[in-house]
């Protein structure tokens, strides 16, 4: 890990000398909503899971997610979330140059560094809704043997439909496009713009399950490609990257489909509530501009007299972690990320945020 990440709730504790769980975490993107309904008591009943060693390489739970979304095993690998993937993908795809596709998560960057693989990147405009220019991507595309795309993007919300994405993934068939899912199941109708049934054979997809079902603690994610990229790949997985208990409950929550649908529905129908309730209270503030994506997230603009530093720090002291957005590259200290929570907790930080005005 060489840039390091966002809000960390365990640090705050220790310089409030609190519990962490007395953190207000609206830092992190996961499912305000999560975990689904009856997945805590699952795991509950089954601590003996951890008594045993897993499958070494959780086909079980590679099955399961394949056959609840439409796959081949031959397709699909698992590991200790996306992030085991993302930093093994530059040693394994032997990426000498990369396009990363920004403002945008660090840790392809960092995977880079990490194998001595160079960077280039592209930053969408903010006067440009942080849109990501596809002609411009298209064109830099051509020098890179790996380009990263995070669709919908984090921190900016921002989505590529899936077509046009597509489409730009075919017109470059000799490099491989690394493209992070971790946060289309929070987008409506989210399947129209996935590319785990592309087919191409250059296209691998990053899959999450931290997210949409709260479970980063399990660390649980998919890779999914063409079988003979995947096949490569096999050959960096590590033995027993998915613990007993994640493997079981990759298994439960495919299982349990109809459960995890209707949790899915909610989420994005709350999301979007919440979303709008908070965009609209914001409106006409004039210290804040709002990007409001189409995810759990949303990044804001700071247009008034406080940078990122001081609002993230006294909210810090009332408990409440936000993310700084300062050391995104292509952001700076004018930038936060706020991670939608409860209602409660949303009106209460809207309350804060309008008295930085
Ligand atoms: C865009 C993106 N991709 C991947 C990850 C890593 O997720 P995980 O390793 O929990 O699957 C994160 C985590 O914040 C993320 O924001």
């Amino acid at each position: 890990m060489i840039q390091g990440h966002g809000g960390n709730i365990y640090r705050l504790a220790e310089e409030l000398r609190c519990d962490p769980a007395e953190i207000r975490d609206m830092s992190s993107n996961v499912n305000p909503l999560g975990p689904p309904p009856g997945l805590r008591e699952y795991l509950r009943e089954n601590v003996h899971l951890i008594q045993a060693l897993p499958e070494a390489d959780a086909c079980s739970a590679v099955q399961s997610f394949c056959r609840k979304h439409g796959l081949s095993p031959r397709n699909v690998l698992a590991g200790n979330g996306s992030t085991q993937f993302i930093y093994f993908l530059p040693l394994a795809l032997r990426t000498k140059q990369a396009l990363i596709v920004g403002p945008t998560y660090a840790d392809y960057e960092d995977a880079c560094a990490m194998h001595g693989a160079l960077c280039d990147f592209i930053t969408a405009d903010r006067e440009n809704e942080f849109r990501p220019d596809l002609q411009k991507i298209s064109r830099q595309s051509a020098g890179a043997d790996t380009v990263f795309i995070c669709n919908p993007n984090n921190p900016t919300g921002s989505l590529i439909p899936g077509e046009e994405l597509l489409a730009l993934c075919r017109r470059h068939p000799d490099t491989r496009f690394i493209i992070d899912e971790s946060y289309l199941p929070f987008v409506p109708e989210g399947e129209e713009h996935s590319l785990l049934h592309s087919g191409l054979s250059n296209v691998l997809v990053l899959h999450s399950m931290s997210k949409i079902f709260r479970v980063p603690g399990l660390r649980i994610g998919f890779l999914i490609g063409p079988e003979k990229l995947i096949a490569k790949m096999r050959h960096y997985s590590l033995p027993w990257s998915l613990s007993n208990p994640a493997l079981h409950t990759v298994i439960w929550l495919m299982n349990h489909g109809e459960i995890t649908d209707a949790f899915i529905g909610r989420s994005r129908e709350y999301l979007s509530v919440e979303r709008k309730r908070f965009c609209t209270f914001m409106s006409h503030a004039s210290h804040m501009r709002l990007f409001p994506g189409c995810t759990s997230f949303i990044l804001a603009e700071l247009k008034g007299g406080h940078n990122s530093g001081q609002i993230c720090a006294a909210l810090a002291a009332e408990k409440i972690l936000i993310r700084n957005c300062a050391n995104f590259r292509g952001l700076s200290d004018r930038f936060i990320r706020i991670s939608l929570k409860t209602e409660e907790s949303n009106r209460m930080l809207l309350e804060k945020l309008s008295a930085f005005a």
